[in-house]
């Protein structure tokens, strides 16, 4: 054979070689999440997460968001922490959906219509503190998460930019807002948050996102301590039922403790080990002061309106009155079976939000690890090789 014949059928091998299968998959994008920079909202591509290839699966929304998208089936991963009555939690697209099965696809459920995201409904808030410090802006509050498609009785996780392999839960998920010193008080001024955490679950949640101009953003916002719900990652002193704004002090960054006088730093155990039972300190609430409160039919009213139009129309119901009323979702003591947990970045918790360290622990308690979707047993799999 000429050596010009074989060195033709050696390419054909080699290329049906490579080509009868898919290329191998990767774990990591080429930019992590929290490296992808866009203004909004001149600047928010289709989706920030193009990716092709990667373990995880494409992200399941999008980011460009607006009237065409608005509504209860929107898609939308674009959320904003503004104020007390303008903000978004991230939650899942389906019902009666845990966080730890749903982490990477959660989608931004907003106190108010016109960003082209889910309306979080009337009644589900049953209590709120904004908290505005020097470094970052905190929501904190009780929900009847049923509403916004959380199992009943689902201890929940935590949603971050990060995530384990730095796609973000959910996936692509941004957050701005218009509250930081750059704003200057202009309300149309955003400024997209690098650093955030969001612990949904437990009939309660916690977001806080910090400053990108302050020196300790990652530090402030600190991601890595998501077995140990709210009342760790965002001490406070929230009420049910009580809706108010406050000023305050910064927190100590998360898992950064003093004892007899030395600064500590706590080390998260792995799910490998079990329950979280004990904790070697109690977190510090830091000084608030100017607070005022509200009460919530003031401040979700554009809420309520978008569901009365909605029973409206459909003639199904006038029943959808008053945002005071909340249902509760039963979210005291449950079955260990009901918790779930995956690796991911996310893991079974119960987020106190204002609940003391001994009873969330005991929410943490027996079922954390219990449960492992398919997806955090490979994600397991993945990062422990
Ligand atoms: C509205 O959002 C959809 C979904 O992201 C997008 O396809 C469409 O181009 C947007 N429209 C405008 C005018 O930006
Ligand atoms: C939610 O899902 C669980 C487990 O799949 C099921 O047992 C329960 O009946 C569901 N609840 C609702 C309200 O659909
Ligand atoms: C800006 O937003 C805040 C908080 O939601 C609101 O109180 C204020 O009225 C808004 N300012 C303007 C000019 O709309
Ligand atoms: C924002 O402005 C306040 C008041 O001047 C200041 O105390 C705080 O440090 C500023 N925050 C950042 C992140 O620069
Ligand atoms: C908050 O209050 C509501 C209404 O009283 C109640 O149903 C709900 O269980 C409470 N949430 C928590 C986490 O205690």
């Amino acid at each position: 054979m000429p050596r010009f014949a074989l060195s033709l059928a050696f390419v054909a091998i080699a290329a049906a070689g490579i080509f009868a299968q898919d290329p191998p998959m990767s774990t990591y994008p080429a930019t992590p999440l929290a490296n992808k920079h866009f203004s909004y909202p001149s600047g928010i591509p289709y989706q920030a997460d193009t990716d092709t290839n990667l373990i995880r699966g494409a992200q399941s929304g999008y980011n460009l968001c607006n009237s065409t998208t608005e509504g209860q089936d929107s898609l939308c991963q674009t959320s904003f922490l503004n104020h007390l009555d303008d903000f978004c939690l991230w939650a899942p697209p389906e019902p009666n959906s845990t966080i730890a099965d749903t982490e990477g696809e959660e989608v931004a459920w907003c106190t108010k219509p016109g960003r082209g995201t889910r309306v979080i409904p009337p009644g589900a808030l049953q209590g709120v503190q904004y908290m505005r410090t020097p470094d970052y802006i905190q929501v904190v509050g009780f929900i009847d998460q049923t509403k916004v498609n959380i199992a009943d009785g689902d201890y929940g996780g935590e949603l971050d930019p990060h995530g384990a392999d730095l796609r973000g839960n959910p996936l692509g998920g941004l957050l701005f807002s218009n509250a930081f010193n750059a704003s200057n008080s202009d309300n149309n001024t955003f400024t997209q948050a690098i650093e955030w955490t969001n612990f949904m679950g437990g009939g309660s949640f916690c977001l806080k996102v910090c400053d990108p101009a302050g020196a300790h953003a990652a530090d402030y916002c600190q991601h890595i301590f998501d077995r140990i719900g709210c009342a760790y990652n965002a001490p406070n002193n929230a009420q049910n039922g009580t809706f108010e704004v406050c000023l305050g002090d910064n927190q100590d960054f998360p898992g950064v403790y003093t004892s007899s006088g030395t600064v500590m730093t706590y080390t998260q155990p792995p799910e490998s080990l079990g329950a979280i039972t004990t904790m070697p300190y109690t977190p510090v609430v830091p000084a608030s002061s100017s607070c005022t409160t509200f009460a919530s039919a003031d401040l979700y009213s554009s809420a309520a309106s978008v569901f009365s139009s909605i029973v409206t129309t459909t003639a199904t119901s006038t029943a959808s009155g008053s945002a005071k009323t909340g249902s509760g979702s039963g979210s005291g003591s449950l079955p260990s079976a009901t918790r779930s947990s995956s690796s991911a970045d996310v893991s079974g918790v119960a987020n106190g939000a204002s609940m003391g360290a001994s009873s969330m622990l005991m929410g943490s308690g027996a079922g954390a690890g219990a449960v492992i979707g398919l997806m955090g047993l490979l994600f397991s799999m993945t990062f422990l090789a």
